[in-house]
């Protein structure tokens, strides 16, 4: 079976999911959706209210500062990548998953990895670092690569959410600005895994680059 073939099997299974309450409260079950031959799988938290209507990750103001990033700064578009969200039902009000919701809904995201077996994958704020790294602090961690499983590394940034509530302020050292130079970082990245070199030389070269910058 191929994997478009396999994705939909996990898709439909997440589409009648009921393994916790948050199937209660959801209109549409948000899988995750992008390119399945990336090489970079981004991972956000959760659904909120345009993605509970629409069944698609980060179509919400989110979204629109996601976007921008990948656009103006890692000059990438959403076809290229694969996006999805640590669970895949909205929590009420857009509070933080609980701990058994991302305990119950994760072995799907996994079987969406395994499948797409990333390079790398960038966790998009702090829900989805603690879920790959068991670290909490994304002011601490972004700009960092983690170990993950074989090969795969974790790339951590801060969530656009998070980005769209900072105070707007986007000089040197800003949380925008940290933003900014992460997705040229992942930019620099995609281009790099496309001419097929090696993720060490990559995150090496990343890192020194993000340290030159002031960034990491
Ligand atoms: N926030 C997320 O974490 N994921 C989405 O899909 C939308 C907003």
């Amino acid at each position: 079976m191929n994997i478009k073939d396999e994705m939909n099997i996990i898709e439909e299974k997440i589409s009648k999911c009921e393994r916790c309450t948050l199937h209660l409260t959801r209109n549409k079950t948000v899988p995750g959706t992008g390119n399945i031959k990336t090489d970079i799988v981004f991972v956000g938290e959760g659904p909120g209210e345009e993605e509970d209507k629409s069944g698609l990750p980060f179509v919400g103001r989110a979204g629109e500062m996601l976007d921008k990033l990948l656009n103006e700064n890692a000059k990438l578009q959403r076809e290229n990548i694969f996006i999805a969200n640590i669970v895949k039902c909205r929590p009420p009000k857009n509070r933080t998953p609980n701990e058994e919701e991302v305990l119950m809904c994760t072995p799907y995201l996994e079987a969406q990895l395994m499948l797409l077996n990333p390079k790398i994958i960038v966790a998009l704020g702090g829900t989805a670092l603690k879920y790959f790294t068991g670290e909490s602090k994304i002011t601490k961690s972004r700009g960092s690569f983690f170990k993950w499983y074989g090969n795969t590394r974790i790339f951590a940034t801060f969530h656009p959410s998070y980005l769209l509530r900072s105070d707007g302020e986007s000089g040197p050292g800003s949380p925008i600005w940290l933003a900014q130079l992460d997705m040229s970082a992942i930019g620099f990245m995609y281009k790099a895994l496309e001419k097929n070199i090696p993720v060490e030389e990559i995150v090496k070269k990343v890192e020194l680059t993000l340290q030159k910058a002031g960034g990491a």
